[in-house]
């Protein structure tokens, strides 16, 4: 398994929409399997395939990830996911507070449905479907919004956004001169 490189705003591989995978193969689970290093290395608790510069539709979860104990191996929760489709949303609404690895160091207040339910090809191309609230629901839309050329800033007022992709641009410029 190997780490991934992260990309980060603003590069246009995360304006852009993400291609349907055929088949569950080897090639997607090896690249399942090193999105999730990369998202347990980091840490996070998800990781669309955009942002690691791939445009197809895989996603990984692990709302243990945040926890240092994650890094045993017995206590990691993942969540893979190919071509996910949101099925059902609530009329009900959900504001919580959300990050991301490609826009990092930066937090803003996301309004989404409060709960959603997903259908989607697991690790082994077997159909799913999963009903999610709350943390889960809020990082699963976050991660289909990815495929869909999204980022979490996309949500908010074109001043917020600008702001916090102008600071990490010069984050990164920083980094790089280090
Ligand atoms: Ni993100």
């Amino acid at each position: 398994m190997s780490i991934l490189k992260i990309v980060t705003v603003p590069d246009p591989v995360l304006k852009s929409v993400a291609y349907e995978v055929a088949q569950v193969d080897e090639a997607i689970r090896k690249q399942i399997d090193d999105m999730l290093e990369t998202m347990y290395d980091a840490p996070g608790i998800g990781l669309a395939a955009n942002q690691v510069g791939i445009l197809n539709r895989v996603l990984v979860m692990d709302l243990e990830s945040r926890d240092l104990e994650s890094r045993n191996v017995d206590n990691r929760r993942p969540i893979h996911m190919v071509n996910p489709e949101i099925i059902w949303s609530s009329e009900e609404w959900s504001v919580m507070e959300e990050g991301c690895l490609s826009i990092p160091e930066q937090f803003a207040e996301v309004e989404r449905p409060a709960l959603v339910r997903v259908k989607y090809w697991d690790y082994n191309g077997q159909e799913q479907e999963l009903e999610a609230a709350d943390l889960l629901s809020h990082c699963v839309q976050h991660e289909i919004d990815h495929l869909n050329g999204l980022r979490f800033v996309d949500h908010l007022s074109s001043l917020k956004r600008n702001m916090m992709i102008r600071k990490v641009e010069k984050l990164t410029k920083q980094q790089e001169v280090l």
